[in-house]
């Protein structure tokens, strides 16, 4: 596949998370359940398959195609910068698995209202990291 093709999927992926942050106070379960199970099953079903999947098909499918197409030292330097970000959302996100493991021992609702704060934290950081990489892939999918 070329990499004009390959980035679809993630550009389709990062409209999935803007759409969701959207609706996030309205229409998204994680807010809305009532059971905390229901709570913490949304949240680590949303951060597999938008943080932990989709980064790894970025890591291993997009990032080493578009260096292929395109081995610049500009293209290195914003692939390296974006790789570095995977590394630190990561982070945040394994300090939410603490929290949400927590909640799941019986949190009260202190930690609960914590979680949620770094919850929405990780989206706004989710959401500016995916507008660089729609310019990165925009501009490369346009040669
Ligand atoms: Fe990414
Ligand atoms: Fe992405």
């Amino acid at each position: 596949m070329k990499p004009s093709e390959l980035v679809q999927r993630a550009i389709t992926e990062h409209a999935a998370v803007s759409e969701f942050v959207r609706n996030l106070d309205e229409t998204v379960a994680i807010w809305k359940a009532k059971e905390v199970d229901d709570k913490i099953n949304a949240i680590r079903a949303f951060l597999q398959k938008h943080v932990t999947d989709h980064f790894a098909y970025e890591d291993e499918t997009i990032f080493s195609a578009l260096l292929a197409a395109e081995p610049d030292a500009n293209t290195l330097r914003v692939v390296k910068a974006l790789q570095n970000d995977h590394k630190a959302i990561s982070q945040d996100v394994a300090r939410l698995n603490e929290l949400l493991a927590q909640v799941e021992r019986g949190g009260d609702g202190q930690v609960m209202a914590q979680l949620e704060m770094m919850f929405r934290m990780l989206l706004g950081r989710l959401q500016r990291h995916a507008a660089e990489e729609d310019k990165l892939f925009a501009a490369l999918s346009a040669k």
